[in-house]
């Protein structure tokens, strides 16, 4: 990326950096500039590494929401709703998310939007203090609610991600002290300051806008279609398929019958997957495992949502989704 256009602006005293006040006082002056290029050559080789890998990752959480059909479709097992009340009974702090349900959409589209807006803001440098205390805040809040109950505690990571948002913060801090590539808040007398901070806003919605625009799902069949035939599926078989509406799903065959189940964690929405030897399903995430001889239901794990039910049938030849 070309290097921003520079920004001179006069500030007071030894830390402009935190957002110090205009003076007139010329012996007292710094100059206090933006840009691109300085805001990564003012910091050390670990700090880059921290930044870059947090920027990128926090786009491509964004982006993994934003091209997600199932997010914000209330329909979906993967909903932000649904997510938000799974974490009702384990989290410390479900007296805010109770007020989060009733507007998961909204919230929904507000996470993707601070992801995107965070990541853009990590990379590009601006108001680069304040977007490390942003990640900071997301990554203790998804601790808090998403791996609070994920023991031991370092198989979740949100509680690694916050540590190094923290780290970054200082990092930046410390490194730009007396540079004045970034002030923790930013200046929005700057009308510079203040565009870039559009920039970035605007970066962020547009890359919401084209993330719906490509949603992830899978090919879905045609409603009645068969999902396999009888013939070719004995008992004690299993089958992973797509649902109507696009969610990964996996069929059993028992002696009582055909059932299935969606793939989608009613944790926070990776795929399960089916452990044989177990007969369980289990997410690959955070454990949690599911009783498919049970109508889905939690075994262990961070979630107490049992996986919905998929409803099939035996229909002439074939095993369908009814
Ligand atoms: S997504 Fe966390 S246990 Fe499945």
């Amino acid at each position: 990326m070309a290097e921003q256009p520079t920004v001179n602006r006069q500030v007071l005293g030894s830390s402009p950096s935190e957002g110090a006040l205009p003076s007139s006082h010329e012996g007292m002056l710094q100059v206090a500039s933006y840009s691109f290029t300085k805001s990564w050559q003012n910091l050390p080789v670990a700090a880059r590494i921290i930044r870059l890998f947090l920027g990128v990752t926090f786009i491509y959480g964004g982006w993994n929401k934003a091209t997600d059909p199932g997010f914000l479709n209330p329909k979906s097992p993967s909903y932000i709703g649904v997510q938000i009340s799974s974490y009702l009974e384990t989290s410390p702090i479900s007296f805010l998310l109770k007020n989060m349900i009733d507007n998961a959409t909204a919230v929904g589209w507000m996470i993707i939007l601070t992801e995107f807006a965070i990541g853009i803001a990590t990379l590009t440098g601006v108001a680069l203090q304040l977007a490390s205390l942003g990640g900071f805040l997301i990554s203790i809040t998804l601790w808090l609610t998403a791996t609070w109950t994920v023991r031991p505690y370092f198989l979740g990571s949100d509680t690694a991600y916050a540590i190094l948002w923290l780290a970054l913060f200082f990092l930046v801090r410390q490194n730009t002290k007396g540079r004045h590539v970034t002030a923790l808040i930013p200046d929005l007398r700057d009308r510079r300051e203040v565009m870039r901070i559009f920039g970035v806003a605007a970066a962020s919605v547009a890359a919401v806008f084209l993330g719906r625009r490509f949603p992830t799902s899978n090919p879905t069949p045609e409603a009645g279609s068969a999902i396999v035939k009888v013939a070719d599926f004995p008992i004690g078989s299993t089958k992973e398929f797509t649902a109507f509406d696009g969610t990964p799903a996996v069929l059993f065959r028992t002696k009582a019958g055909v059932f299935a189940y969606s793939s989608v964690c009613t944790h926070q929405g990776c795929t399960v997957n089916y452990d044989k030897t177990n007969n369980l399903l289990i997410c690959p995430c955070h454990n949690a495992q599911f009783d498919p001889t049970s109508d889905g239901s939690v075994i262990s794990g961070p979630t107490k949502i049992a996986l919905p039910k998929i409803k099939v049938a035996i229909l002439g030849i074939n095993i369908v989704e009814i």
